[in-house]
């Protein structure tokens, strides 16, 4: 049996919700393995209700803690109680940034039977990866507050954003590296250079650069806001869009909303040395307007949990779950969001029935 070590931090929010229906996936996926494959999940209860308990979303030792893990799969954070640059830091950025998970992997697709608002275009259109900068950029935490000494009213804040030629340069090269496995090779690198002439302008030349290595990867350098435009006016000149920390977390947001719903989007935050563990969470936060309903679209938690599966190199097992995910949205099975009236647990157990139904050889499901 391979064993992999699963670290669980549900959070706050329907984080509960979605990450117990991956889990439940991934147990699925355990059992139709006939004992090769196996799971062993460790729950962590890191939330704003534990902060608010304890006054840290991670104890002492904590990360020492999740070392031990092969991958954490995280929920979401973000609660009315604490502010959100609290809980942000203290859970989510506080374990990306020191475990080093440069590398941001945010595809986007189509799910058949999911209704697009780009009616125009067809399923083959939508087929990207955005690739997000994930450990510096204009989330280095760098600036201060009160800097101006002139009082109240008149206060000077700044916020600063690093880019450093290594961090640049390894994230374009991934995105490179992405691109060749793909069926459309080719890579576009989004930046606001003629705005931003030191950062952005730095990261245009090393773009430049690395290009030069990998001459059978078509290339684009395109502007932030104009990108935002192309991906609602031409999403098939896409195929993987590099992009800094702010950018990217913009711009995966706006690719989700394109294939259907930001309940949908997958997210795996990689150290791609491999020295720490890496986190899957769905690009969605806590909704707190729907959390506690049992209504939240599993899908963007089960699609993360299958690029967790990519990472323990069970590509079959991950193509499995992703097959399970597009029969279940073509039968006209669906959540609200997506228009339809599955809860969470009906999505769920859908889901898990046609991954059953896959692995025995069966076709559709019954809508
Ligand atoms: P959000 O993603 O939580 O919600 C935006 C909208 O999308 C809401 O209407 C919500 O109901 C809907 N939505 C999101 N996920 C859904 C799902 N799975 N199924 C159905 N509908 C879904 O973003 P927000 O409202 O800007 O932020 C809420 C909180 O989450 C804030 O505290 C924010 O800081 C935090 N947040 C956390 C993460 C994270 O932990 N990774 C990511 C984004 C936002
Ligand atoms: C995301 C989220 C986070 C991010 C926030 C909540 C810090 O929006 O995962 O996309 O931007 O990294
Ligand atoms: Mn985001």
């Amino acid at each position: 049996t391979q064993t992999f070590s699963i670290a669980s931090i549900p959070g706050d929010g329907i984080g509960g919700e979605v990450v117990t229906a991956g889990l439940r996936v991934l147990d699925t996926v355990a059992k139709l393995s006939d004992g090769g494959i196996a799971f062993d999940v460790t729950e962590y209860p890191w939330s704003s209700s534990y902060y608010l308990e304890n006054g840290t979303y991670i104890p002492d030792g904590g990360l020492e803690e999740l070392q031990k893990h092969d991958a954490i799969y995280f929920g979401a954070v973000g609660s009315a109680e604490v502010p959100d640059h609290t809980s942000l830091w203290g859970l989510r950025l506080a374990i990306t940034q020191p475990f080093d998970q440069w590398a941001n992997i945010r595809p986007v697709t189509f799910l058949p039977g999911v209704e697009s608002p780009l009616r125009k275009a067809d399923e083959a259109d939508l087929d990207w990866i955005v690739v997000r900068e994930n450990s510096e950029g204009e989330y280095a935490g760098m600036g201060g507050r009160n800097l101006s000494g002139r009082g109240p009213g008149n206060e000077v804040a700044l916020q600063t954003s690093l880019h450093t030629e290594k961090g640049t340069e390894r994230i374009i090269r991934f995105a490179f590296d992405l691109a060749r496995t793909r069926p459309v090779k080719k890579v576009s690198s989004v930046t606001k250079s003629n705005a931003q002439q030191y950062g952005m302008v730095l990261w245009d030349e090393v773009f430049a650069r690395v290009a030069a290595d990998y001459p059978d990867v078509e290339t684009e350098s395109v502007l932030v806001d104009a990108m935002s435009a192309k991906f609602v006016l031409h999403p098939e000149q896409l195929s993987v869009v590099v992009a800094s920390n702010l950018h990217a977390d913009i711009l995966s947001d706006l690719g989700s909303a394109l294939a259907g719903s930001l309940g949908i989007a997958a997210s795996a935050n990689l150290n791609p040395e491999k020295r720490f563990p890496s986190m899957f969470e769905p690009v969605h936060g806590s909704a707190p307007d729907i959390a506690g309903q049992g209504v939240s679209n599993p899908i963007g938690a089960i699609s993360s949990a299958a690029l967790m599966l990519d990472d323990f190199g069970l590509h079959g097992e991950a193509d499995e779950v992703r097959r399970a995910i597009e029969d279940v949205t073509a039968a006209g099975i669906l959540p609200r969001d997506l228009g339809g009236d599955a809860n969470t647990i009906e999505m769920t157990e859908a889901i898990v029935a046609q991954l059953e139904a896959i692995h025995a050889g069966a076709g559709q499901p019954e809508p």
